[in-house]
C-alpha cells in the first residue's frame, strides 16, 4: 500500500476506499456545520476538496487555526463522488482531530493568498512564487515539454548526448562569454587555462554527430547579455540537435517544425493537467492558449521566406512608419521588432527565415553560392508571434578551405582553441547541420506568458537578483 496519494494520482485513479494525502492549504472555508479545505500538493494544477462536517465544537480550535500556506497531512479520508460539482469528488474527514495534522505552520506575514496575484507581485518572491497555481503550473508545463522533446528525438533515432559546459572557445563569436574566474592562488583562470561557460554546445555536438549520425542535448548555456529584456537571460537552457546528411536547410526546418508540433500535440493531449486554474489578469486566458496550440497543429506547413524576401516585406511596411527605430536594410540583422512583426502581424504564424547575410551570422555556417556582394549562408531562424526568434540553425561549413578562409577573415584563433574543430573537416567529414532552440522562449510562447523570466524557476539576468 502507498504511504499516501498525490493529488495527481487521485484524479487518475478514481474512487478509493480510504485516502491519505499530504499537501498545502490553498484555502479554508469555515461554515456553521461544515468546513472545506482546498488542498494542493504541486503534482497537479487541480486541488482536492476536503469536507469536514462539524458535529460539535471539539474540532473548532483546530479548524480556526488552519491557514493558507500551511502543510498538513490527512489520513483515512473517505472518497465521496460529487458528479454535479466542478470537482468530480471530495474527501470527507469525520474525525479531524485524529485525522488532520499540521506539519508546517506559516507566519502571519505569509504573502500568498488564495486569490490570483499579479505576476509583478509574484516575481518579488523568488523563493515562494512557485507555490502559486500559475507559477507551479508553468513548471509542470516545462517538465512536460522537456519530456515531449526527449520522446520526439528518441522516436527520430537521435542519441541524447552530454557535451561539456566548460570550454575554451566562443562558439558564436559574439564575445558574450562568462569567464571562469581565477583561483586565489593563480593569476590565470581554470588551472591556468582560459576557460569559459559555454554559450552553445554546437561545436562539440558536431564532433558527436560525426560519430553518431544524429544527436541532441538539452543544457544550460550562459551569455553575458547586456540586453535585459523579456527574452534574454544570462543563464538559459538550449535544446540543440545536430545530424549528418541533411540535404539542405529546408530539411533542418522540417525537423524543427515537426519537433515543435510533436510537443504541442502532447500538450493538447494533456491540456486539463497542464493549464493553470488560476490565471493572472495580464496572462492569456486558457481558451486562447489552447486555441493557439490547435492552430499550430492545424496549419500544414509554416511559411518559409528568405532573408532577402523578409527585408523586402519589411521595407514596404517601413514606409508606413512601422519601424521608427530601425530601418530594415539588406545586410543588417533583423531587430526583434522586425521579427515580431513578421511572425505576429504579417504571417500570424511561426515563420522560418532562411539564408541570412554571411556577416550577420556565425563563422561555422555553410556559405551559399551567391553573387558577389550579397553573400549569404545556408541558415534559418524560426520566428514566432510575440517573441520573435525561438530557434536558429544552419548547415555547417564542411569545406575545409572555405572554413579556414572564413575563420581567417574574422581573425579567429584557428590554430589555438579550435584546431580540433577544423581538423574534423579532414577526417571522415560529412555534410551536417542542426539548430538550437531557446527552451524558455518556447515555453513562454506556448504558454502565453511573454516574459521568459517566468519560464525558468530562478532567473538570471543583468539586473536581476541572484539568490
Ligand atoms: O541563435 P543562437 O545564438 O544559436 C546558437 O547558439 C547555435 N550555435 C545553435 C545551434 O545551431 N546549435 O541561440 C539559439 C537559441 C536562440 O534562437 C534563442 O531562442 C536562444 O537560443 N537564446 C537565448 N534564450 C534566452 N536568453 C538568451 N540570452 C539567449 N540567447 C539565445
Ligand atoms: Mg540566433
Amino acid at each position: 500500500r502507498r504511504s499516501y496519494h498525490t493529488v495527481k494520482a487521485l484524479y487518475q485513479l478514481g474512487p478509493q476506499q480510504e485516502v491519505d494525502v499530504k499537501g498545502w492549504i490553498q484555502s479554508i472555508r469555515l461554515l456553521k456545520k461544515i468546513a472545506f479545505i482546498d488542498l494542493r500538493d504541486g503534482t497537479s494544477s487541480k486541488t482536492l476538496k476536503i469536507a469536514i462536517p462539524i458535529r460539535d465544537s471539539s474540532p473548532l480550535d483546530l479548524l480556526k487555526s488552519i491557514k493558507t500556506g500551511q502543510s498538513i497531512s490527512v489520513s483515512s479520508a473517505q472518497w465521496v463522488p460529487t458528479p454535479h460539482r466542478e470537482q468530480p469528488f471530495e474527501l470527507k474527514v469525520i474525525d479531524p482531530l485524529k485525522r488532520i495534522q499540521v506539519l508546517g505552520d506559516v507566519t502571519p506575514q505569509y504573502p500568498l493568498q488564495k486569490k490570483s496575484h499579479t505576476l509583478q507581485f509574484l516575481r518579488t518572491l523568488p523563493h515562494l512564487k512557485h507555490r502559486s497555481n500559475y507559477m507551479g503550473s508553468l513548471l509542470r508545463f516545462r517538465s512536460h515539454v522537456e519530456l515531449a522533446l526527449a520522446t520526439f528525438f528518441q522516436q527520430e533515432h537521435f542519441t541524447k548526448v552530454t557535451p561539456p559546459l566548460l570550454t575554451s572557445s566562443d562558439c558564436e563569436g559574439a564575445g558574450e562569454l562568462f569567464k571562469v574566474d581565477s583561483t586565489a592562488a593563480s593569476a590565470q583562470s581554470y588551472f591556468g587555462r582560459q576557460t569559459y561557460l559555454t554559450v552553445s554546445t554546437q561545436l562539440h555536438l558536431e564532433a558527436l554527430a560525426l560519430a553518431l549520425s544524429k544527436c541532441w542535448t538539452l543544457t544550460p548555456c550562459f551569455r553575458a547579455e547586456k540586453s535585459d529584456t523579456n527574452r534574454h537571460l544570462s543563464e538559459f537552457w538550449m535544446l540543440e540537435a545536430e545530424w549528418c546528411f541533411p540535404k539542405d536547410v529546408h530539411e533542418l526546418t522540417l525537423v524543427a517544425e515537426n519537433m515543435v508540433k510533436a510537443v504541442v500535440k502532447s500538450c493538447l493531449e494533456q491540456k486539463d493537467e497542464l493549464i493553470p486554474h488560476i490565471i493572472p489578469e495580464e496572462c492569456e486566458p486558457a481558451e486562447i492558449v489552447v486555441q493557439r496550440w490547435q492552430n499550430l497543429l492545424g496549419s500544414r506547413c509554416w511559411p518559409t521566406i528568405t532573408y532577402t524576401e523578409a527585408i523586402e516585406i519589411l521595407a514596404t511596411q517601413h514606409k508606413k512608419q512601422a519601424f521608427p527605430k530601425y530601418e530594415p536594410k539588406w545586410g543588417s540583422a533583423l531587430q526583434s521588432e522586425h521579427e515580431k512583426w513578421l511572425a505576429g502581424e504579417y504571417f500570424k504564424s511561426p515563420v522560418f527565415v532562411t539564408d541570412y547575410p554571411r556577416d550577420c551570422k556565425a563563422f561555422y555556417m555553410k556559405q551559399n553560392d551567391d553573387e558577389a556582394g550579397r553573400e549569404t549562408v545556408a541558415c534559418f531562424d524560426l520566428l514566432v508571434p510575440g517573441m520573435g526568434e525561438v530557434a536558429g540553425g544552419s548547415m555547417r561549413e564542411d569545406n575545409l578551405a572555405k572554413l579556414v578562409q572564413e575563420m581567417d577573415r574574422r581573425q579567429m584563433n584557428r590554430k589555438g582553441d579550435l584546431d580540433w574543430y577544423v581538423a574534423l573537416r579532414k577526417e571522415g567529414s560529412a555534410p551536417h547541420g542542426g539548430y538550437g532552440l531557446g527552451v524558455e522562449r518556447l515555453i513562454s510562447y506556448l504558454y502565453g506568458n511573454h516574459n521568459i523570466r517566468d519560464a525558468i524557476p530562478f532567473h538570471r539576468s543583468a539586473t536581476g537578483t541572484i539568490e
